[in-house]
């Protein structure tokens, strides 16, 4: 059976433990600039329908850097966007390429694709999702926190993608996560009662509410993201005026632990959903976060299409 990473809930506890040690091991070996080709004669696509900076130059490098070679698709460039069908798409992919990072709009566009994929497919961000960012964020709480189960994340702002892949990575690793959001804007029910199933199993607490103060009470970690995510661009100016109260600033942090991190995906609108001073404070790891998406896609590729034996 072929491996695709849709949603978080594709990896056990265990796989994303054994994906942390070994990112961590890849990030020492480039460090140390030591080769390691684990995807030598391997290709990997990047169909991408959004735009990125982080996702796609942390896939291209990872490929690169590990023996392989990349393809950029924009649905513009191939037939798909003159209405070649996906099954069809999915099918020819799997017959020139090793693996796929998609990113796009509607969520079941990817599961279609993946349905119809004898290669993994992963998701590189969908409306719904985003799990490459919450795996490799794991990665940066842990190098700076040292641990994730029992740690307290609070996240500031929109129920979106991002919102939703974290809820599930606190779920999977028995991280405790409070979501502050305005009302109508909180993340689906459905993934956060799916959530609290798992929970059950790791400890995690999993709590919704829409007062960012209350959220962010003794935090170890302190997370935002856009107000207005790609694709929403015409609900720009209610979305401001909604998320006002939804912006990471040294009021806020005062109620957080005194260690507490910082954390955003990236990319930052600076004055909405976190004030310049903070993007900049000692406590903003966002930076060391953008990298470590490179060191964590490595060993998501190496283990979904790499020749080395887990
Ligand atoms: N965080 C993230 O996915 O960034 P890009 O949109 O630049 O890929
Ligand atoms: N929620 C944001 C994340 C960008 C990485 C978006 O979907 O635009």
């Amino acid at each position: 059976m072929t491996r695709h990473l849709l949603t978080i809930f594709d990896l056990s506890t265990k796989e994303i433990e054994s994906l942390l040690i070994r990112a961590r091991e890849l990030k020492a070996i480039q460090k140390q600039g030591i080769e390691c080709r684990p995807l030598k004669g391997k290709t990997l696509g990047l169909l991408f329908e959004k735009q990125s900076t982080r996702t796609r130059l942390s896939f291209e490098v990872a490929a690169l850097q590990l023996g392989g070679h990349s393809i950029y698709l924009s649905p513009h460039q191939i037939q798909m966007g003159r209405g070649e069908e996906l099954r069809d798409t999915a099918r020819v992919f799997s017959r020139y390429l090793d693996g796929v990072v998609i990113r796009t709009f509607e969520h079941k566009m990817i599961e279609e694709f993946a349905g119809n994929s004898s290669i993994p497919v992963i998701n590189g961000l969908t409306d719904i999702h985003h799990p490459c960012q919450i795996i490799s964020d794991m990665l940066t709480i842990l190098e700076k926190k040292e641990r994730i189960s029992g740690i307290r994340l609070a996240y500031i702002g929109d129920g979106n993608n991002v919102a939703h892949s974290l809820i599930e990575g606190a779920a999977v690793m028995g991280m405790h996560i409070r979501i502050a959001s305005p009302k109508g804007y909180e993340p689906d029910n459905r993934i956060t009662e799916i959530a609290r199933q798992k929970a059950k199993e790791t400890g995690a607490a999993i709590e919704i509410m829409e007062d960012p103060f209350e959220a962010v009470d003794n935090a170890d970690v302190v997370y935002t993201d856009v107000w207005t995510s790609m694709g929403q661009e015409e609900e720009e100016g209610k979305r401001k005026s909604m998320f006002k109260k939804y912006r990471i600033n040294r009021e806020l942090m005062k109620k957080a632990k005194g260690d507490a991190i910082i954390l955003h995906c990236l990319p930052a609108h600076r004055g909405e959903e976190i004030t310049d001073e903070m993007m900049e404070s000692p406590q903003s790891v966002v930076f060391d976060q953008a990298e470590n998406r490179l060191h964590m896609q490595k060993a998501l590729l190496e283990m979904l299409m790499g020749n080395r034996k887990q």
